[in-house]
């Protein structure tokens, strides 16, 4: 069973770059399951800084071959405007393979997108404004084009034609020439990328290779079992992989949750946990807490276990890992949601939509720096206390533990998946 998943436990942003990162050292292939350029995953090695949108994390550590699955969906100025951005900083890009059931994001696409932000007006639901909405809509409504159709651009020209009558409806004007003269560039640029990727995993598994899959966004942005409609449009948990990749469950021997020591979110939607004043202030600061993708500053708050225990359940998470615990290095005090009071037989989600009251249980905090630490006894005695609440209140080990933002700042515990990764640079 040689497929690890690596899956955002939280809203996103919790640092899964990283951990892929770390557990990529040791695998054959990495690849994406979902989602689009709404990700933004970092990878910090030395003191450059790579963020990747479509590549999955696994490209910086020069892992054999970096797969964009079937499942996601992928703007092709953007990839390879990525490519051309690694290959600039020296990190091979050969062996990045985009898969050619992959689903196209077209500039119509981020229009129709931002159209409907705009038309939501309050209740905007905050995308990252990448057409990742409308993208996933045209993959349902069966009229989305593949990266597989790059291959045949004069069919692909009558397709958008095609497209382009249907949305003159709705208000959408594509210039077919110039949408047709750019996606003919990209389409040349990315041939040696486009592949049957079904089979190179397969061929991968068969030969005993490492599989590792990054998981994009997170749990609760997942869109039937998230914050519905505050979610993104595609399936953020671990069942997904399979169907994003190509492979069956039996595959698959360790979930590889990572969730922040405490909590952010970006765009609107419910959070229980929510801080407002210095504190949010001192967890954006401290945590350089702006998203990747958009710049916009993230709403912070602490750790809420309810919403983890969820997590760990829906995705059969069977090791955690915890990030940015050196943030709350300065905090005296640290609370823990536990539970919230009320609506106890309504599904997670309803819970927190209907305004859920968290109950909070208060860890004194370490007040001394956490960065160094290599080991679980280097950390502070009441930082392992706090750890090992989390562990108690999720069900589950947290195996992975990061310091700071470098890629050695982290803290590997016994028994943590491929713990036998070197630290060494690509
Ligand atoms: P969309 O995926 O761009 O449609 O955005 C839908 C919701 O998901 C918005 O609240 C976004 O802020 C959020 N979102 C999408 N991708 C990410 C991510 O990678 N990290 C955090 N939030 C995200």
């Amino acid at each position: 069973m040689p497929v690890t998943l690596v899956i955002g436990a939280q809203w996103g942003d919790e640092g899964k770059g990283r951990i892929v990162d770390y557990l990529a050292r040791q695998a054959h292939l990495v690849a994406r399951f979902g989602g689009g350029p709404n990700a933004g995953h970092t990878v910090r090695v030395g003191d450059k800084t790579y963020k990747l949108r479509m590549v999955p994390s696994g490209v910086v550590a020069g892992v054999e071959h970096c797969v964009i699955g079937p499942g996601t969906v992928v703007s092709p100025a953007q990839l390879v405007a990525e490519l051309d951005m690694l290959a600039f900083n020296g990190i091979e890009t050969s062996r990045v393979w985009l898969s050619d059931l992959a689903h196209l994001i077209l500039p119509y696409h981020v229009e129709l997108d931002r159209a409907a932000e705009r038309e939501r007006g309050k209740q905007a639901l905050g995308t990252t404004g990448n057409g990742i909405g409308p993208a996933y809509v045209d993959r349902v409504a069966r009229v989305g084009l593949r990266a597989g159709d790059l291959r045949d651009m004069r069919r692909t020209r009558r397709t958008l034609y095609e497209r382009a009558q249907a949305l003159r409806t709705q208000g959408v004007k594509v210039d077919l020439d110039v949408l047709g003269a750019e996606l003919e560039a990209h389409a040349q640029r990315l041939a040696p990328h486009i592949r049957d990727t079904v089979v190179l995993v397969h061929e991968v598994l068969e030969r005993g290779g490492r599989v590792v899959v990054e998981g994009a966004q997170g749990t609760l942005l997942d869109v039937g079992l998230g914050t519905y409609p505050y979610v993104t449009s595609s399936t953020t948990v671990a069942g997904g992989a399979g169907a994003g990749v190509g492979f069956g469950p039996r595959e698959v021997d360790c979930v590889v949750g990572v969730a922040k020591a405490y909590l952010t979110r970006v765009g609107g939607g419910p959070f229980p946990t929510e801080l407002a004043g210095p504190q949010a202030d001192e967890l954006r600061s401290r945590g350089a807490e702006f998203g990747v993708v958009t710049g916009r500053p993230r709403r912070c708050g602490w750790l809420d276990a309810v919403a983890l225990r969820y997590a760990v359940r829906i995705n059969g998470i069977t090791h955690l890992a915890l990030t940015k615990l050196d943030v709350l290095d300065s905090f005296y005090e640290i609370p823990i949601c536990t539970d919230y009071a009320g609506n106890e037989h309504w599904a997670w989600p309803f819970r927190v939509e209907c305004g859920a009251t968290p109950v909070y249980e208060t860890h004194p905090g370490w007040l001394r720096p956490t960065v160094g630490a290599h080991a679980w006894d280097d950390l502070p005695f009441n930082a392992r206390q706090y750890i090992t609440a989390i562990e108690a209140r999720a069900g589950v080990a947290v195996s992975y533990i990061s310091v700071g933002a470098e890629r050695s700042a982290l803290v590997v515990r016994p028994g943590a998946p491929l713990a036998g990764a070197a630290t060494a640079g690509p």
